[in-house]
Order: C-alpha cells, then sequence, then structure tokens
C-alpha cells in the first residue's frame, strides 16, 4: 500500500495495532491466480505480477504444461515467485482445486485473474453448434467458475479480494465472424456488473480488461481465418484491422499487463464493476 499516512497526534494502542497490521500488510507477499498464463497475454500478466512482487500461481491446461512451466521458470529466474497448476476453467472440481492449491501455496489468495479464453472465426450462418457451446464454456461459463471460487475462497477467509477478468473491445462493439466470440466477451462485461453488485459486502472488487488487438497466437489465428475468408496475404488482415488503432501499433501483452497490474493493486480499491478498454483507441466506451 503506497503512501499510507497514520496520523498519531493521538496514540492509542487500537492505533498502534493498526500500524503493526499495516507493516504486516506491507511485508506480506500477495498470492495472484492468472489463468491462461502458458503464453500470450497471460503470460504477460503473470511476469508483470511477479514484477510487482506478487506470489504469481499460474494456470493452463495440461497440453500446455511445458509453456507454463516455461512462464514458471521465467518468474522464479527473475527472482520472484510463481507455482505452475494444470487447470481447466471449464472443470468446476479443476477451477476449486486451483483455487485451493493457490491458497495453500501462498498465505490465502489476495486476487484472481480469469484470463483464460479462446476465439473463433466464423460466420454465424456457418457457425456449428458444438463450437458455439465450446467458446460459451470456455470464455464464460470459465469465467464463471472463476470468479466464485475466488469469491468463496475471499469470503472464506473474511479478507477482501481483486477479481479481474478477460473482457475485449468487442464487448463494447461485436467483430464480424467473430459472434459468438463477441457475446461471450458482452457476456463477461455483464456477469463483472452482477458479481460486483453481489460481492461488494465482502469487500471484493470485480472488474474486466478489455485489450484491442494484442499480436498474440489468438490474433495469428484470427488473421489467418479473416486471410483465407477473404483471400488476403498473412498479415493482411491484421494490417487492415490496426488501421483503426489511434495509437498506430498493434498492442503487447504488457500494454494488458500495466492495467491488471493497477486492477490487481491498492491503487484500484475505489474501483468496481468496470470494464476498462486498453486498445490504444479504437473504441471509446
Ligand atoms: N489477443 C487479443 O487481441 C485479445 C483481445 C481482446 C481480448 N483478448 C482476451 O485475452 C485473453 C488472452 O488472450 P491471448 O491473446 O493471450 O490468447 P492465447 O490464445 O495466446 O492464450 C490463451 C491461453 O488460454 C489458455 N486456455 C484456453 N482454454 C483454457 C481452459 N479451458 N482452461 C485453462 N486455460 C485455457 C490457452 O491454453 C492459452 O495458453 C483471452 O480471454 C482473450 O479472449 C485477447
Amino acid at each position: 500500500m503506497h503512501g499510507r499516512t497514520v496520523w498519531c497526534d493521538q496514540w492509542t494502542p487500537r492505533r498502534a495495532r493498526r500500524v503493526e497490521e499495516d507493516h504486516h500488510e506491507h511485508r506480506r507477499q500477495k498470492t495472484v491466480v492468472v489463468t491462461g498464463a502458458a503464453r500470450g497475454i497471460g503470460e504477460g500478466i503473470a511476469l508483470r505480477l511477479a514484477k510487482d512482487g506478487h506470489h504469481v500461481v499460474v494456470a493452463d491446461l495440461g497440453v500446455m504444461e511445458s509453456d507454463l512451466h516455461q512462464t514458471a521458470k521465467a518468474i522464479n529466474d527473475a527472482g520472484g515467485t510463481a507455482t505452475a497448476v494444470v487447470a481447466d476453467v471449464t472443470d468446476e472440481a479443476s477451477v476449486t482445486s486451483l483455487v485451493a492449491a493457490a491458497a495453500e501455496a501462498g498465505d490465502g489468495l489476495d486476487a484472481f485473474v480469469a484470463n483464460a479464453g479462446i476465439a473463433q472465426v466464423e460466420a454465424l450462418l456457418d457457425y456449428d453448434l458444438a463450437d458455439f457451446q465450446k467458446i460459451l464454456d470456455v470464455n464464460i461459463t470459465g469465467v464463471f467458475l472463476s470468479y466464485r471460487a475466488a469469491a468463496k475462497q475471499f469470503i472464506a477467509q473474511g479478507t477482501p479480494g481483486k477479481i479481474i477478468g478477460a473482457a475485449s473491445i468487442v464487448a463494447f462493439r461485436p467483430f464480424a465472424y467473430l459472434g459468438p466470440y463477441s457475446a461471450t466477451k458482452w457476456a463477461v462485461r455483464g456477469l463483472t456488473q452482477a458479481a460486483a453488485m453481489e460481492w461488494a459486502e465482502y469487500g471484493i472488487t470485480v472488474n474486466a480488461y478489455g485489450p484491442g488487438i494484442v499480436g498474440t497466437a489468438m490474433w495469428d489465428l484470427i488473421d489467418e481465418k479473416l486471410a483465407a475468408r477473404d483471400g488476403l496475404q498473412k498479415g493482411e488482415a491484421l494490417a487492415e484491422n490496426a488501421k483503426s488503432i489511434l495509437l498506430g501499433r498493434v498492442s503487447v501483452p504488457n500494454d494488458v499487463a500495466q492495467l491488471v497490474s493497477f486492477l490487481a493493486g491498492p491503487d484500484s480499491d475505489y474501483i468496481t464493476g468496470q470494464t476498462i478498454l486498453v486498445d490504444g483507441g479504437i473504441q471509446f466506451s
């Protein structure tokens, strides 16, 4: 907690205890979970939160285990603290164990970043029902299970906590051919607002971040599929979409990580229920 002022005009035992608690709070390393942390934005968020001094519990699917351990190793090699946990956000038991493992690995849980998500480029008329259900499963059921497990943990601990979800610019204005994806991100924005309403009484804040166009594997896929649709060369669909970025460059994971660092830290204590865009100025909220 930066620059917290303790007025000492009237020294009382209660005040002395508060100062002691503040010191303890200063010293205690906070524990944060980041899902989808094997690569891309999640990896960037994990690296940044570790740099902020947090114990970062990085989680991803079993198929990503080797990349996940790479993320944890990069953090530990840089002098930070990380624990890697294989977890599938669509599986309730897996998310429950992830939260329990994080609370056990650290000194309780302080923040949860529900970052895991998938994208699919397809016209609505051709969208397969199983694919539709799959994207709902990861992008919204996964966020619901993550938010709820984190909130239950904070409530059991009797501590405040920060819950942060991955939305997108498409939570404000969909992209054509990313219809179901856009709908899930719109739903993350709604769930974030409802959770903020229900959990404020426990001292839990719930916010989401809305990246624009970030040069990760997800955009490689979007670029490839849009290119195939429109007969473009590799990179052309990305370049075309990037023209709408006021700040004139495609985003990198650290742009998003900086916002998440703020949302996970004390400077955002009075913010809840918001979906904050970090898109270089594509969309105004
Ligand atoms: N890349 C962008 O331009 C962009 C823009 C807006 C929002 N986002 C959102 O940011 C988040 C991260 O995106 P990214 O670009 O880094 O994507 P990415 O595909 O590079 O990484 C996503 C990670 O999530 C993991 N994941 C997928 N399903 C999972 C599951 N069921 N359980 C646990 N982990 C799972 C993947 O294995 C992968 O490591 C996503 O929610 C995405 O929708 C990305």
